[in-house]
């Protein structure tokens, strides 16, 4: 059956048509879903009735899939390539993940090997809101002065995932782990995407601490100024969930963010996985001349 493919803004995503995600994906159908996803950013399919399996399937077809050792409590048993994002009991215990992505971010940007794609598959969603929104940082770049271009086009900046303030009020064992093995990472600011070869912004609210070269004072005005440039709504998309729906977003060219904006009693529960990228950054080393001017 031929796909169809609807545009869902001007700024980013698509919605194909015309899959049932319950059989395989033959290659040539996977590699024009592929061409869609790097096309629109995002792309949703509505409507799946898929097992963990079958969805373990369809990521297996973009890459090779994250197995989530870093935080093994929230992995699905039997599938640990299923992380859950929920705010519903897990293992008997109130979920830590229900603040996942709070802040706009790109995944695990704070590592050396962010991650290409995320897709989320969607299995329980409050009556109101639970929403996901999207921005395009091909447009974000895109659209800032060639000058300024200039200023950022050579610039690194720190992703450190000790920035991300809801982290705070987790099991302080957990985290200490995952700052342990996730020591701060300098990223290009403006990142070529190893497939298309364009130029996207790659900072975060959630994640970017500073400039390297630069104290943490003298970088504030800037970053502040990306963030808000990055999320005009124009370059925006806000996914409104069914239950079904699976979304798959490019990580080296958008941001995400999940807002709280629904009722905390109401159960959510997205099965996330998560399709491993190229390498990207370098893990950075203190400068003792910016320590001292700070
Ligand atoms: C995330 O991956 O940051 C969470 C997205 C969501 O829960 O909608």
């Amino acid at each position: 059956m031929a796909l169809g493919v609807r545009r869902l803004s001007y700024g980013l995503g698509a919605e194909i048509t015309g899959l049932d995600l319950r059989n395989p994906l033959d290659a040539a159908t996977a590699a024009e879903i592929r061409k869609i996803w790097l096309e629109n950013q995002v792309i949703v399919i509505r409507g799946q009735h898929i097992t963990p399996a079958q969805q373990v399937d369809f990521g297996r077809h973009f890459g090779t899939l994250d197995d989530h050792k870093s935080l093994p409590f929230y992995r699905l048993q039997d599938h640990p390539e299923i992380f859950l994002i929920t705010n519903k009991n897990v293992g008997g215990k109130p979920s830590e993940t229900k603040d996942t992505g709070r802040l706009w971010h790109s995944d695990h940007s704070f590592t050396t090997h962010p991650t290409m794609a995320s897709a989320l598959y969607c299995r329980e969603i409050p009556s109101v809101g639970g929403d996901t929104l999207f921005t395009n940082m091909y447009m974000a770049y895109d659209t800032l002065s060639d000058t300024l271009k200039r200023i950022l086009d050579p610039l690194e900046a720190i992703h450190d995932i000790t920035t991300y303030a809801p982290f705070r009020t987790r099991n302080q064992e957990q985290i200490a782990e995952m700052y342990r093995i996730n020591p701060p990472v300098a990223q290009p600011v403006v990142r070529v995407h190893p497939e298309t070869g364009r130029k996207a912004l790659y900072v975060s609210e959630a994640l970017t601490f500073r400039f390297v070269g630069m104290t943490e004072a003298e970088s504030r005005g800037l970053l502040e100024y990306l963030w808000r440039h990055s999320i005009r709504p124009e370059f925006t998309y806000r996914h409104q969930w069914k239950v079904g729906d699976l979304l798959m977003w490019d990580n080296r060219c958008a941001m995400h963010m999940a807002p709280a904006d629904y009722t905390p009693g109401e159960p959510r529960l997205m099965h996330r996985i998560t399709i491993l990228g190229t390498p990207s950054g370098r893990f950075y080393r203190e400068e003792p001349a910016i320590k001292a001017a700070a």
